[in-house]
């Protein structure tokens, strides 16, 4: 990790936007980092919103719970919709490619008509104001759908990826007493159909708050039928037989600007995911000001984030920031390297996408893959690249801006979190100069700063990134879990925010971002608790004790490496067989959480290193799963090797 501090700190390379980007783009004055009123600059940008009732008041900061547009009524599907239909109604807000090169288009006035439809849909099956609707989808128009058709009602949506395992839905499902899922029959993954509603009936027929599920029928060609597909009677319908009665006129439901728009789940310190809570009114408007001054969205733009609907980024900006924003969003189903490497640039070309906006992970896939791929198709219409969900290191970054930006766009590296519901530190891209691996400023109107241990600001250096004042779209709770809401991001420093990052600050203000310093790895751009895959591993027959750790990975970034004490009843087995056992206990990890939460390695050995008072030494395992340590790690089976390397480092430090 040091190794890495030092190198970003001899990263100079400086890149102001062009002359041309400048003069055009939406933020285009230093001016606008001068907020001298902040809850007067946020409630500018309400009021680009439509309301139905304004608020009568702004802020209420009862630390740490806070409202914001307090009085007022809304609805996000109205502004993401409705008010777009007079003069967007026949552009497109979205344009969808699935993984076997289907199209779909629907401009904003049959996207307004699909999510009606479905809005009655959910009414007609007994979902009311304030109910929870759980998604498990692929990345179809009908999840996009869903998720407004909820907004419309004031129902609360609760996206789970479709990558998840059967367990990882029931646990959530369970926890946000969902009354209604909405699956599809499958998704395409890499030419594969993935059975997402056979997965998706392992966990509701364990859920007894679920009274429907309504299924999507999701196939590229009329005669591949799934046989991998029941239904059960009285609890399952079918999407489109439901849709074919269902009328498409559906007053929005005006509802409070505090009201509960969705909760997604996302991993913490603890073995339980927690459902992070994001309201109406505040995370509207500044997934809107994200989006018209990060992204500069204009009318004719043709936006992609890669990302999907079951993590913040597809909810944040796939739905509700640009459809706000009335701007045009394409969104492709599968992967990015089907059928061939270069599907993505393909993509660009065929739909003329001009706003980019994809992780390091997959940058750096790319890089791996050859530049010669993007290099043979038009990327002319790209005209802002963006970045999120991990430190970007300097190298990506300049591929990313040579290759695919071909020297001509700007690179806004955007941090944010589940939490945080909109981009935090960013570069303007009309205003500031980037620096390679920066997410260089605090957004307007957001405190962010450097604190030590003790709560005082670090001006130039390193600490942990916080947040000082409140922003609109921070999370309003944990789901039903106020205690650990106030000890997870409110107790370090009362009053203040803790994001879980390290970070430092350069002699130009700009942040660099330094990664988690709490038990969470971040795995391609995905949290996973290591905890959570702690427990998956013990959870196993063999497995006696585990303790997990992230290893650098050269396309991941961060991978899993599981250190697992073997029962001896099953010893001689993990020892005849290496390879299979540890096979067998990285499937079980995949099944009991998902395939993202997959170890990439399994080390077994006879003992774990731990403190006097009986904390795993987590550095201590890093060093040895990367090889630092100890060169040959089969080694650690022999009882003598653990606590020997452990008095070696604890003499060292
Ligand atoms: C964690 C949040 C924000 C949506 C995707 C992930 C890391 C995110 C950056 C960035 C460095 C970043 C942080 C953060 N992170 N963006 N641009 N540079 N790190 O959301 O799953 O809630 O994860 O992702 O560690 O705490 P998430």
């Amino acid at each position: 990790m040091s190794n890495e501090i030092d190198a970003l700190l001899q990263e100079h390379r400086s890149f102001p936007p062009s002359d041309e980007f400048r003069r055009n783009a939406n933020a285009n004055d230093e001016s606008v980092y001068d907020v001298a009123d902040r809850e007067a600059y946020w409630a500018s940008w309400a009021e680009q919103l439509d309301w139905q009732t304004k608020w009568h008041t702004v802020l209420e900061w009862n630390a740490p719970y806070a409202k914001w547009f307090v009085g007022g009524k809304l609805n996000a599907s109205a502004n993401c919709l409705d008010r777009h239909l007079a003069t967007r109604g026949d552009k497109p807000a979205l344009i969808w490619e699935g993984e076997p090169g289907d199209v779909r288009t629907f401009t904003y006035r049959e996207l307004h008509a699909q999510v009606s439809k479905f809005a009655n849909v959910l009414k007609s099956l007994g979902v009311r104001l304030g109910d929870r609707v759980a998604i498990y989808m692929p990345l179809v128009p009908e999840a996009v759908i869903a998720m407004l058709a909820c907004a419309r009602i004031g129902a609360a949506h609760s996206v789970v990826f479709g990558g998840f395992s059967s367990e990882a839905l029931r646990d959530r499902i369970q926890d946000a007493e969902a009354k209604v899922l909405i699956t599809a029959t499958a998704g395409y993954r890499r030419g594969n159909l993935v059975p997402l509603k056979k997965l998706a009936d392992a966990a509701a027929d364990d859920c007894p708050s679920i009274e429907h599920v309504v299924v999507v029928m999701r196939r590229a060609a009329a005669d591949e039928l799934d046989d991998t597909v029941s239904m059960k009677p009285d609890r399952d319908c079918w999407y489109h037989e439901l849709m074919r009665e269902a009328s498409a006129d559906c007053e929005p439901e005006w509802v409070d600007s505090e009201q509960m728009l969705y909760t997604l789940y996302t991993s913490g310190t603890t073995g339980k995911p927690k459902g992070i809570v994001h309201t109406t009114g505040g995370y509207l408007t500044e997934a809107y000001a994200t989006c018209k001054w990060v992204f500069d969205l204009k009318e004719d733009d043709v936006y992609w984030c890669t990302a999907d609907i079951g993590w913040v980024t597809g909810h944040s900006y796939v739905v509700y920031g640009p459809l706000a924003a009335g701007a045009t969003v394409f969104v492709y189903e599968g992967a990015p390297d089907w059928p061939k490497q270069d599907r993505f640039w393909s993509l660009i070309e065929k739909h003329k996408i001009s706003i980019f906006y994809t992780a390091p992970t997959a940058i750096r896939a790319f890089m791996k893959w050859g530049h010669e791929l993007p290099e043979a198709h038009d990327l002319s219409s790209l005209r802002l690249l963006g970045s999120v969900g991990e430190p970007i290191n300097p190298e990506a970054w300049m591929w990313y801006h040579k290759w695919i930006g071909r020297e001509r766009c700007p690179i806004v590296d955007t941090w944010w979190q589940t939490e945080t519901g909109s981009i935090m530190i960013t570069p303007l891209p009309g205003l500031v100069a980037t620096k390679p691996g920066s997410a260089t400023r605090a957004f307007p109107g957001i405190d962010a700063k450097i604190l030590d241990e003790g709560g005082n600001e670090v001006k130039v250096g390193g600490g942990y990134l916080a947040i000082t004042t409140p922003w609109p779209s921070m999370l309003r709770g944990i789901w039903r879990d106020p205690e650990r809401f106030e000890s997870q991001y409110w107790a370090k420093w009362p009053g203040i925010y803790f994001t879980g990052d390290g970070a430092k600050r350069d002699e130009d203000g700009y942040f660099w971002l330094l990664g988690r310093v709490d038990d969470v790895i971040n795995v391609a751009g995905h949290r996973i608790g290591t905890m959570e895959v702690e427990s998956a591993l013990v959870d196993h027959q063999a497995v006696a004790e585990a303790a997990v750790v992230g290893i650098n990975h050269e396309i991941k970034g961060t991978a899993i490496a599981a250190f697992v004490i073997v029962k001896s009843s099953r010893a001689e087995e993990a020892k005849r067989d290496p390879a299979k056992f540890e096979k067998e206990l990285k499937d079980h990890v995949s099944a009991k959480i998902g395939a993202i939460a997959r170890p990439e390695k399994i080390l077994v050995t006879v003992d774990l290193p731990k403190t006097r008072s009986g904390k795993i030494m987590r550095r201590l395992l890093r060093d040895i799963a990367e090889g630092r340590a100890l060169g040959d790690v089969t080694t650690l089976a022999d009882p003598t090797v653990v606590a020997s390397l452990k008095d070696k480092y604890e003499e060292e430090s």
